[in-house]
């Protein structure tokens, strides 16, 4: 279909919830004018054209980049994590990966700890807690250091750098059917504590992260794979085992 300018409709069954508090319930929308080349998002915009001008509420739902940066545009799309594909987010998601009169189920992360806001957009302010008691470095680093004057073998800087590049999205934990904010929380872990300006207080900010990881309700980790999967940044669940040992250092350090 793609090239011959010819366009689809499909049908939208669409998470719709007024408040944190209300009660939520699917509702059915046709959407055509669709083509192979739209992404996700565009289509949920067209939507919203039309309930506007019918004088409806347009659907909720989040996004930032739009470009597969960010990780804000979650989305769960029939029964998968940013819809079909691994390691990829709704905003990159082509209707090309849809047939003509599809029915798509389109809702919110699913989890406890990120109760619904509005329709598809939900409040992650449980991993900014997370980070607010630990995921920072408390020493003060004075100025710049010379360079090449703190050594880091290699393997540790590139693993560093992949763990950082964690957005927070909660696509991992989205996609874990524990709801485990596991491999989240080992990225952070990971990327400040393989530098050796983040290694003093490894023991402690291990303890932090995880004890407000369990005070937030996430659950624990089945290390069944599926947020590695998920995850758009690829961050691979390796990095669930090494904190998993570095918890138990801690513990019996701290006794
Ligand atoms: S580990 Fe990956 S999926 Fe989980 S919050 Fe970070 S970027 Fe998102
Ligand atoms: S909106 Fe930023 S990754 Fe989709």
């Amino acid at each position: 279909m793609e090239g011959t300018g010819k366009t689809f409709s499909v049908q939208l069954r669409i998470w719709r919830q007024s408040n944190r508090h209300a009660q939520g319930h699917m509702v059915q929308y046709q959407v055509t004018g669709i083509t192979p080349g739209m992404d996700f998002l565009d289509v949920l915009e067209k939507l919203n054209e039309r309930l506007l001008l019918r004088g409806e509420d347009p659907v909720v739902f989040e996004y930032n980049c739009r470009e597969g940066s960010c990780g804000t545009c979650g989305l769960i799309i029939n029964g998968d994590v940013h819809g079909p594909g691994q390691n990829t987010v709704t905003c990159r998601l082509k209707m090309k990966n849809f047939n003509p009169g599809d029915i798509i189920t389109v809702e919110p992360w699913r989890i406890k700890s990120f109760p619904v806001i509005k329709d598809l957009a939900v409040d992650r302010t449980a991993l900014d807690r997370i980070l607010e008691a630990g995921g920072f470095i408390s020493t003060s680093l004075g100025g710049a250091p010379e360079a090449n004057s703190l050594s880091v073998p290699k393997e540790d800087a590139e693993e560093a750098l992949t763990a950082a590049s964690c957005t927070g999205c909660g696509a991992c934990i989205a996609a874990c059917p524990n709801g485990s904010a596991a491999l989240f929380i080992a990225a952070k872990l990971a990327h400040l504590s393989l530098l050796p300006q983040g290694a003093p207080e490894r023991n402690a900010r291990t303890i932090s992260l995880v004890r407000a990881a369990q005070k937030e309700g996430f659950g624990p980790c089945c290390n069944n794979g599926a947020c590695e999967q998920a995850c758009p940044r690829g961050i691979k669940k390796d990095l669930i085992a090494k904190m998993h040992s570095a918890w138990i250092k801690a513990i019996l350090s701290d006794r």
